[in-house]
């Protein structure tokens, strides 16, 4: 596990760490939608107060057992199974395994009813990509798979054994933006009708027989996982009901690391900070503005990051305070 712990840098940490306001004079309930390593997490538990509730979620059981682990290091904790619990003397965790899709449900479920800062870190992790166990990569052999949360969901195999062609396309087109998405997508439904694909070699195989671009694989595996994971969708679900459950004045932090991340971010927080999408001059929708956004920019690495950590060329950090 050392291992694993020495190879992951978590990314716009300062940025993120620096940003997280806690007041000794209100409970503050801090949410990490995408824990791993606790990367981030470690320098805001250090901020918090006793009293103060830290509430971590990840959708692999193995990133909260890895986190059990290491907080048994740490003094003034107590893990506790929902807000009822509470310790006045401790800074209380709470662990939930599963997807941010749930956040609020979650919350509901541990009589969590308002939150005061939450933040998430959107790309798998970096050891996901390198190491060998977890199927997002297509530098092993492996069973295609591609989920997060092996028990539930699609895998990657059914995708490309069963999606008509035309979604397939669809796929590689809008969330791998690649250029060869046609003739990849009808490759594959031509290969799959002689053998299934079961592998991510069999699938490597396919793609670099239709095309010779460096980045193609990257950019079909990844349209894959997206597809598997619903990661869009949930994450669309997942920042409103954020925003919903944030307590006035108080503010979401999101990094992400691909333009489509970024996208449903920048839409939300954007549709969250008006007050009505009527094109109309009579107003029906009647939504009344939820958020203020304080990047009108996004926050980017440093070139020292970079430089230190290159995967976080890409990151994008936006944030928004709640009205
Ligand atoms: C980039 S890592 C987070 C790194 C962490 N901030 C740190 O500094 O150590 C992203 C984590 O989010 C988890 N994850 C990805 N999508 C998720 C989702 N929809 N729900 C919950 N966890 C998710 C992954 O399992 C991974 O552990």
């Amino acid at each position: 596990m050392k291992n694993i712990e020495e190879k992951h840098i978590s990314v716009l940490y300062k940025e993120l760490v620096e940003a997280i306001e806690i007041f000794a004079w209100k409970q503050n309930i801090v949410v990490d939608c995408t824990l791993w390593l606790w990367g981030h997490a470690e320098g805001i538990i250090e901020k918090l107060n006793f009293w103060d509730v830290f509430i971590w979620f990840d959708a692999d059981s193995r990133n909260l057992v890895l986190a059990r682990e290491r907080l048994e290091k740490i003094e003034n904790i107590k893990v506790i199974e929902n807000i009822k619990e509470i310790s006045e003397d401790r800074k209380n965790i709470i662990f939930i395994n599963s997807n941010f899709l749930n956040l609020k449900l979650e919350l509901e479920k541990r009589w969590i009813k308002e939150i005061t800062w939450i933040y998430y870190d959107l790309w798998i992790s970096s050891v996901h990509i390198d190491e060998v166990d977890r199927w997002f990569s297509f530098r092993t052999c492996w069973p295609l798979d591609m989920r997060f949360d092996t028990s539930c969901g699609i895998t990657a195999k059914e995708v490309v054994n069963s999606y008509k062609k035309e979604k397939l396309y669809e796929i590689f087109r809008n969330y791998g933006e690649e250029p060869a998405s046609k003739k990849i997508s009808e490759a594959i439904y031509r290969e799959r009708r002689e053998k299934k694909i079961e592998t991510t070699k069999d699938l490597l195989e396919i793609i670099e027989k239709n095309s010779s671009h460096p980045k193609v694989k990257t950019r079909i595996f990844q349209a894959i996982r997206i597809e598997v994971n619903k990661e869009l969708e949930n994450i669309k679900i997942s920042l409103e009901d954020a925003i919903e459950l944030l307590t006035k004045d108080w503010t979401i932090f999101v990094i992400s690391f691909h333009s489509l991340e970024d996208r449903i971010t920048k839409q939300t927080f954007k549709k969250e900070s008006r007050d009505c999408f009527c094109s109309d001059m009579i107003c029906i929708c009647k939504h009344i503005k939820t958020l203020k956004i304080l990047t009108k920019k996004p926050i980017l690495p440093t070139n020292n990051e970079i430089q230190y950590n290159s995967r976080a060329r890409s990151a994008k950090a936006r944030i928004a305070k709640k009205l």
